[in-house]
């Protein structure tokens, strides 16, 4: 679709337009849902060593994630109140960079941020906080996933400078790579890292 055009349809239309039956869930179509869902959660739910999860920041289009990732121990929390209606069993109203204060440190084997940073932790100090506040919580070799846009507004300023304090970059076995950018005029990428 045009560019000139997307302004005219409002975001929600053209999200549900995307929307898809797969496997008895409700999905957004959108390459870079489709690349967590069917790339990326696939990976991780084969694994022996990741038993729990941290899902950061809910929407409409994730109610369905404690059944995506069946089989892991699936926790989420969101800043926002008015998420905790559509929200699984095991979710926390927090915010990212406040984590040690609910959960110990070495919880999760697992933490997938995506679209936090730029939707609310914009500057270099929220993000070095966030990123922070994830490696407290994660065990040592533990997933960190930063699903983001790299466009005007939303790029987080220098990711590989500040996760390289705590964390080292590391190959997806599935995307055979430490980053995928989706093709979306958002730009949408995932970086992959484990804690050191
Ligand atoms: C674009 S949605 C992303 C939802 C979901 N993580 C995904 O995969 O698309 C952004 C969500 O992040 C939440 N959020 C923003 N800042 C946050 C923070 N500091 N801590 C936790 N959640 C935050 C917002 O309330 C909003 O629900």
């Amino acid at each position: 679709m045009p560019p000139s055009w997307r302004r005219l349809i409002p975001r929600s239309v053209r999200l549900r337009s995307r929307l898809r039956l797969k496997n008895g869930r409700w999905r957004l179509a959108t390459p870079d849902r489709v690349m967590l869902e069917d790339v990326i959660a696939p990976e991780f739910l084969g694994r022996r060593d990741i038993r729990r999860m941290l899902d950061v920041g809910v929407a409409w289009y994730t109610r369905t994630y404690p059944r995506l990732y069946r089989g892991i121990e699936y926790h989420s929390i969101d800043v926002d109140p008015a998420m905790q209606r559509i929200a699984g069993r095991r979710h926390h109203t927090l915010s990212l960079t406040d984590l040690a204060t609910v959960y110990p440190a070495d919880t999760f084997d697992l933490v997938v941020c995506n679209g936090v940073f730029g939707w609310g932790l914009d500057t270099a100090e929220q993000v070095a906080r966030g990123l922070d506040a994830c490696a407290d919580v994660l065990r040592p070799g533990g997933w960190l996933v930063v699903g983001w846009n790299d466009m005007e507004g939303r790029r987080i300023p220098d990711l590989d400078g500040l996760a390289g304090r705590r964390f080292d970059r590391a190959v997806l076995p599935a995307a055979r790579a430490d980053h995928l950018v989706t093709p979306t005029h958002y730009a949408h990428r995932y970086d992959f890292f484990t804690r050191r």
